[in-house]
């Protein structure tokens, strides 16, 4: 079976590591996972560059590779690395222990050299091999450039509206997969749609403010996306066909509200379908008294009178 690595940025390392789980588990259920750290290692049917083109927090993924001789000695590797141009040798240390990079890295790559006519480039090289240090074992991995999702353009921002890179994680945490369809029903700008939408996931949105409808139409225009805005309020979820939610709840601050945010809330999730999938982003505390089955839930610190939830099923 394949074996691949993902090494995740520390932003939200907790989140970082499950979303490249999620996905893995979400792609093949029978997936062998075991995280180090940062670092998520899969034995996996799924091709590595499916998961990092979708993962936002991915820094670094790459085949994962038991010994340095498969490098020459898989076939696909071997004929990747000699048809190569450029090349680089990364030594990555995640153990306690002291390891000199630099040395590590001038010695890899000259033995590289000896076996191919690859020259050394740091900036964007068709090949990368890896050498990582861990407590528990080290790993040689091998990577080839693969092309990342385009970014979707915002023409029309607000400053109420969600980060790309929470707003694409939370789609994936709420393993919404390529067939089917997400929904946000207090969709604003249409972060969660671009975001969707870009991955090639179906979304349809909501926003009772007509204005933020008109702004949602014009972003996903602006990108050739078709995902259906309604200007209804939340309720609305009734009348549509979806398979999990992705929203960001108001916070009766910079948007407008038709009620207290907390009746919202409450409100809302009694009305989420059974058997949704979701990760709804709200103020901390709104969560609180409202009975959940959740499978995760996230602490995310704003500033020091804001901290978000995300919460997860
Ligand atoms: C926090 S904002 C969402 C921001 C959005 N995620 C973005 O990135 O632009 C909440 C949105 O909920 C909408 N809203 C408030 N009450 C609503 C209701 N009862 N039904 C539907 N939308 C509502 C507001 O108009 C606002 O656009």
């Amino acid at each position: 079976m394949p074996e691949s690595f993902f090494l995740v940025s520390k932003e939200y390392p907790e989140l970082a590591v499950d979303e490249v789980v999620t996905l893995v588990k979400m792609y093949d259920r029978f997936a062998k996972i075991k995280t180090i750290s940062n670092l998520v290692l899969i034995q996996s049917v799924t091709p590595w560059e499916k998961i990092a083109r979708r993962a936002t927090f991915v820094k670094t993924a790459g085949q994962l590779l038991r010994k340095m001789s498969n490098v020459f000695f898989d076939e696909n590797n071997y004929s990747l690395l000699f048809g190569a141009k450029t090349f680089m040798c990364k030594a990555i240390n995640l153990s306690e222990k002291e390891v000199n990079i630099p040395d590590i890295e001038r010695s890899l790559g000259s033995m590289v050299s000896t076996f191919c006519n690859a020259k050394v480039s740091l900036d964007e090289p068709d090949v990368i091999i890896y050498m990582i240090f861990t407590d528990e074992e080290n790993f040689f991995g091998f990577s080839t450039k693969f092309e990342p999702v385009k970014r979707p353009e915002k023409i029309t921002k607000f400053h109420h509206e969600l980060d790309w890179k929470l707003t694409r994680a939370m789609i994936n945490l709420a393993r919404i997969n390529d067939d089917e369809i997400v929904c946000d029903p207090f969709c604003g700008t249409g972060s969660t749609l671009l975001e969707a939408q870009s991955m090639g996931i179906n979304a349809i949105g909501i926003d009772f403010d007509e204005k933020m409808c008109k702004i949602s139409k014009d972003n996903l225009k602006a990108n050739k996306f078709s995902a259906e805005i309604y200007n209804q309020t939340y309720e609305y979820m009734d009348q549509i066909k979806f398979d999990g939610i992705v929203t960001d709840l108001p916070y009766g601050t910079a948007s407008k509200v038709s009620e207290p945010p907390k009746k919202i809330m409450k409100k809302f999730i009694s009305k989420i379908p059974r058997k949704a999938k979701f990760a709804i982003m709200c103020k901390k505390g709104l969560e609180d008294d409202i009975k959940l089955n959740l499978t995760k839930k996230y602490e995310i610190y704003r500033h020091k009178s804001l901290t978000r939830m995300i919460l997860v099923k």
